[in-house]
């Protein structure tokens, strides 16, 4: 028999929520907290503050278990034994850094409720040295309780699955008897991946936060490695997704992540290149990383090549054309739009004098409320409606599965820019469609 373990889960925003309701699937009696009252009251009631498929499904089984609630109260973590901190570390405002505020709010207002034989289980993205700071502050406080660092890979979209099964778990962990009784609480709560195979590597504390930005900035660098190529082809009038279909069979590159197109966006990767970028320059080893400035560089240019082939399909300029923007998310099966590359391109075309309409089947209304000088249409068929051009910026399948004949009885001109090297250009190109996209002729 299994053993059930009590657990605190520390902001329940995308990574916290799913994390809190994947441990109660997965056994443990597990209590949510967060600040916000309304997401706390949402989620009690079964409610996903966000869309994440499958999440909703799972949220109101944890709930009917029995074996999930949630609180505004952190004195609602006294008693458990396994604390995680899940709340979220922005990019500063103006600066590369990542800004600690919650993090650091989380741990203080933690520490009265900790008792000896705890864990504190940091999984935040974090820079490189805030494991040891955290772990002084929690013996400082002399409770008795210890600190493992465990970051997460899930990615949107995915989350559920990733949680609760995923490629690998990482443990940060102090020295000595310390670090045995850690893993041996995490070993606990993690039983069911690890028996289903799941691999595990055991670190020290700076290990452990390193291996979650290097991972998202190698998958970073590999977007803008194929970004780069696709500049290049489009100098040469060669085809990107030939080219990485191709370097692709190579198992030591591998085809996955190599998808050209607008670039990466979202909460994580853009950000947490930027905040490696920041730690890396406070730790005297800035020049080891001073290639990532140039991913970030190739990842922002995407976003303005698209408004000049923009430019360059209507005839040399976007005034007062209408202008379809197919795609709000940072990537589909997802509502977030933070740094959403689609966004940044309707935002440039209409400043430069388009008449933009986004749309987008999840998005809409986060977008509505992050942009609101931009105009919105509920569906595909209003967005493209009489339209002078339409872009597909995020990958959704319904606009991968859009019939060209159909959008273009809507149209006022058939021109279409595929961000995403989504759609089929013969298929389109057979509907008497003008069809351009990054990196292919
Ligand atoms: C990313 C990582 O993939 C997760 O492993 C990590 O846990 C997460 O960040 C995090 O740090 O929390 P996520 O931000 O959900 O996950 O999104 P990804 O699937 O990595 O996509 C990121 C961006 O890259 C999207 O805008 C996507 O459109 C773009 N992308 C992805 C490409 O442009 N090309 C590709 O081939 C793949």
């Amino acid at each position: 028999m299994r053993r059930m373990t009590t657990v605190t889960v520390i902001g329940c925003g995308y990574l916290g929520a799913v994390h809190a309701a994947c441990m109660a699937a997965l056994g443990h009696d597990v209590t949510g907290i967060d600040v916000d009252e309304r997401k706390i009251a949402q989620l009690a009631a079964g409610q996903s503050p966000f869309f994440e498929p499958e999440f909703p499904e799972l949220l109101q089984s944890s709930l009917a278990s029995g074996r999930l609630r949630f609180s505004t109260d952190m004195a609602a973590a006294a008693g458990n034994r396994v604390h995680f901190l899940c709340v979220g570390t922005p990019q500063r405002k103006g600066e590369y850094a990542a800004d600690m505020k919650f993090v650091d709010a989380a741990m203080q207002s933690l520490l009265p409720h900790l008792s000896d034989g705890d864990l504190v289980v940091g999984k935040s993205t974090v820079p490189v040295g805030t494991a040891a700071r955290l772990a002084d502050l929690v013996d400082e406080a002399g409770s008795g309780a210890l600190l493992a660092w465990n970051p997460e890979f899930l990615r949107e979209g995915f989350a559920v699955q990733d949680t609760l099964h995923p490629d690998r778990l990482v443990y940060g962990l102090p020295a000595g008897d310390a670090g045995k009784t850690a893993k041996d609480l995490l070993d606990e709560v993690y039983a069911t991946p690890l028996s289903d195979g799941t691999p595990l590597v055991v670190a020290d504390y700076a290990t452990a936060e390193l291996v979650k930005v290097a991972a998202n900035s190698f998958l970073a660098t590999k977007i803008s490695f194929i970004n780069a190529m696709a500049e290049v082809c489009e100098a040469t009038g060669a085809d990107v997704t030939l080219l990485a279909d191709a370097i692709g069979h190579d198992t030591r590159i591998g085809r996955r992540f190599l998808n050209a197109g607008l670039g990466f966006g979202g909460g994580c990767l853009p950000k947490d290149i930027r905040a490696f970028m920041a730690r890396a320059g406070e730790l005297g080893a800035d020049q080891a990383l001073a290639f990532l400035r140039e991913i970030d560089s190739i990842n922002l240019r995407r976003r303005v090549r698209m408004v000049d082939l923009a430019r360059e399909v209507c005839g040399g300029t976007i005034v007062g054309k209408r202008v379809a923007v197919l795609g709000a998310a940072f990537k589909p099966n997802s509502d977030d739009i933070r740094d959403s590359p689609a966004l940044n391109v309707a935002a440039q075309m209409q400043l430069q004098g388009a008449s933009v309409v986004v749309t987008d089947p999840e998005a809409v209304d986060n977008a509505r409320r992050a942009w609101p000088d931009l105009a919105y249409a509920d569906s595909m068929t209003e967005a493209v409606t009489g339209a002078d051009l339409v872009l597909v910026l995020t990958e959704w399948q319904e606009y991968r599965d859009a019939d060209p004949e159909a959008v273009g009885e809507l149209v006022a001109a058939r021109r279409m820019l595929d961000g995403r090297n989504a759609l089929d250009p013969a298929r389109w190109r057979a509907a008497g469609w003008t069809y351009r996209a990054l990196g292919r002729p």
